[in-house]
């Protein structure tokens, strides 16, 4: 069976990363027939020069069609000026609402080799392997009212709206449960029903999602604030975090900084499953930007990207061994002291992209 791609490299150090990973896709395709067909699109700032718009219509049509897209990071100095509606992140805002990807999957991993770049203690970290799993397209940042009112007294009014309906909570939950069963299945959910409606609500739904479908996994509850401190006192009493919109934001960002460098971490976007197939949409990307600072020197660390790809894998292709062995061969590389300047360490030798790139699938 062929699987597609749809890669979408986007602007900076999009395309230099991307361009490991698709290393590896050839590998897989020779070595293992993994049948893997990709086809090419343009995203955020290349989108626009080449259509004015921060994605083609042609190109949303492909990445609606595709069975995964690979997005590597857009924007850059070059196009701050273009109107809003097709800066960069457009592009990429608009993937996420057509192929409504309501969850967000951030991992949190820790390789030995790079505990002690935590801005944790090593014995905290060393070993971490955790899961936020956050809701991506509801909540204060889409509710409604959303606006500043004149209040007509020399006073304004900003206004967000957080809101959840039932059948959010229900699907996020339900992901995250899911994803449990494959790992160490347990979920803490966070939200804070000491002082919000929705989160009342939140904690209800899993609850009762969790009764219904899941009761073989482990369940508990925080609120988010208190879970914000465990976060950094013992991660590792964590495995799978759900979380919403807001919380999520902040969680995932603080998570990330417990594991070291920006071009470490991956992610992916997942939406419902498709009721004839099964299959979800799905879209995995770097959690870094397009690095302009250091894009055309062949200095970007690849790894979040192909980590992104080992989530593809996982999630999108049931190629768990696959996906396994991508994310030893990291931990491996890294032990064997090869570093990009971002992670780079006393002792470390230092290469550019591509050698990392090499290592890793030599490993
Ligand atoms: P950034 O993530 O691009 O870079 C922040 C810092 O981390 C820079 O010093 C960069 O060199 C370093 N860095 C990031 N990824 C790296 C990697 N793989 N290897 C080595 N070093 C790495 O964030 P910044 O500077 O805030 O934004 C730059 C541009 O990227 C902006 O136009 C921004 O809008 C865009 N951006 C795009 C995102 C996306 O495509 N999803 C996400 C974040 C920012
Ligand atoms: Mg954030």
């Amino acid at each position: 069976m062929t699987k597609t791609l749809l890669l979408l490299p986007g602007d900076g150090i999009g395309p230099e990363a991307m361009a490991e990973v698709e290393k590896l896709i050839d590998v897989l395709n020779a070595e293992e027939s993994a049948g893997f067909e990709t086809d090419r699109g343009l995203v955020g700032g290349s989108a626009y020069d080449a259509h004015g718009a921060a994605i083609s219509e042609e190109d949303m049509a492909k990445a609606m069609a595709a069975d995964a897209v690979l997005f590597g990071a857009v924007g850059g100095p070059k196009w701050d000026d273009v109107p809003y509606d097709v800066r960069p992140e457009a592009g990429l805002l608009r993937l996420r609402k057509d192929m409504e990807l309501f969850a967000n999957l951030r991992p949190a991993i820790c390789y030995p080799a790079l505990a002690s770049a935590s801005s944790l203690r090593p014995e905290v970290v060393e070993g971490l392997d955790i899961l936020i799993v956050r809701e991506l397209t509801g909540g204060v940042y889409f509710g409604e009212p959303k606006e500043i009112v004149d209040l007509g007294n020399g006073q304004k009014r900003g206004i967000d709206t957080q809101v959840y309906d039932t059948f959010e909570i229900e699907r996020i939950a339900g992901v995250a449960f899911e994803l449990a069963r494959t790992r160490g299945n347990k979920v803490c959910s966070m939200e804070k029903r000491n002082v919000m409606k929705s989160g009342v609500l939140w904690n209800e739904v899993v609850t009762a999602t969790h009764k219904a479908n899941y009761s073989d996994v482990e369940l508990t509850h925080m609120l988010a604030d208190a879970g914000g401190m465990q976060l950094v006192r013992w991660p590792k009493q964590f495995d799978v975090i759900v979380t919403d919109n807001l919380f999520g934001d902040m969680l995932s960002d603080v998570a990330a900084m417990l594991t070291g460098s920006l071009g470490m971490l991956p992610s992916a976007s997942l939406g419902a499953p498709d009721p004839k197939t099964g299959k979800r949409k799905a879209l995995y990307e770097p959690v870094h930007g397009s690095a302009p600072d250091i894009a055309g020197q062949g200095a970007a660390n690849p790894i979040a990207m192909i980590a992104s790809f080992a989530m593809c894998l996982r999630y999108s292709f049931e190629m768990v061994e696959q996906a396994d062995r991508l994310e030893r061969a990291i931990a491996a590389v890294l032990d064997s002291g090869i570093r990009t300047g971002d992670i780079m360490a006393e002792g470390a030798r230092q290469v550019g992209t591509v050698e990392m790139g090499d290592a890793i699938i030599a490993q």
